[in-house]
């Protein structure tokens, strides 16, 4: 889903954030793997303190997973509770409910002392459009998505969904902004197709793209396109229309096209598993 942020929608998004948030044990927050910090939301520290963490790399098929383990040891050492997941090929999920439980462990306990015994730990899922909500929540809720329905003393409407005898999930996912301020979370995020308003037009896009190939990736596009990489971008750009028959009338090279061809490649996996963004450089 793609969305456009208004004053008016974040304060409403907030405003949802707060109210479901009084209701849950563990904020079960949703981040794109090829680009864990772009796709954070800003402010989920602050709406989210005093709740158990868990950050869950989601769409890590995409990404590199040398990478991605990079990321997990980065937010681990953070203090948070980490899992890698597909949420298209529901991998993972076993992981991240036993996580779930193990985040909560100390609550459980404290409920066990106080005799309250068998309350199920309340989770939310939470993230930026696009990062996958409904896919892993889908995935997650697996067959169980019977709801439990509304309980007394629980804001009218709101569903869990039961996931297993010890955790319920609330039904709907907390959608939240990005991170507006900084350009080059913007382009990373219109490069994973996940903003719509892209800050670049495509040749700018795919030439900002093509330099961060050839320092992070180098060889990937000689290896699909047989260009070379030592080139100024912009000519690598004209060198793949030519090679690609991106042309306009006359037998000009359309470098808008081969941009839009290189970007839909990356976002295909044609260019293979790459992440956008390593933790040191954050
Ligand atoms: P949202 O609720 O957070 O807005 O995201 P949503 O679940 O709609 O997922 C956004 C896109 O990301 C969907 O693709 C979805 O299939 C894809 N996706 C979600 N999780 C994963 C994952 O773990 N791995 C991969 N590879 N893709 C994932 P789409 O193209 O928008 O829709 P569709 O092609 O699935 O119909």
């Amino acid at each position: 889903m793609h969305f456009q942020w208004y004053p008016g929608h974040m304060t409403k998004a907030r405003r949802m954030m707060q109210e479901n948030i009084k209701l849950i044990d563990i904020v079960v927050e949703l981040v794109d793997a090829r680009v864990p910090f772009s796709s954070k939301n800003p402010d989920i520290d602050e709406l989210a303190k005093n709740k158990y963490r868990l950050i869950v790399l989601n769409k890590a098929d995409m990404a590199d997973a040398k990478t991605t383990a990079a990321w997990q040891n980065y937010f681990e050492a953070k203090g948070f509770f980490v899992a890698k997941v597909n949420s298209q090929k529901g991998a993972g999920m076993k992981e991240v409910k036993s996580l779930i439980e193990k985040a909560c462990q100390e609550k459980k306990a404290r409920d066990k002392k106080r005799g309250i015994l068998n309350r199920p730990l309340r989770a939310m899922v939470v993230g930026i459009p696009n990062v996958g909500k409904s896919t892993f929540t889908n995935s997650f809720a697996g067959k169980a998505c019977a709801k439990t329905g509304n309980k007394p003393g629980v804001t009218k409407g709101k569903q869990w969904i039961k996931i297993n005898k010890n955790v319920e999930l609330l039904d709907t996912p907390g959608i939240l902004w990005p991170k507006f301020e900084n350009q080059a979370v913007g382009l990373r995020l219109a490069l994973i197709g996940s903003i719509k308003e892209e800050i670049l037009n495509t040749t700018e896009m795919a030439m900002e793209f093509i330099g961060f190939l050839k320092k992070s990736y180098p060889g990937v596009l000689v290896e699909r396109y047989s260009v070379d990489e030592s080139k100024e971008n912009l000519e690598i750009l004209e060198e793949i229309a030519r090679i690609r028959g991106c042309l306009m009338k006359g037998n000009q090279t359309d470098i808008d096209k081969a941009g839009r061809l290189l970007l839909e490649d990356f976002r295909s996996l044609r260019l293979g598993k790459l992440s956008l963004e390593v933790p040191d450089a954050q």
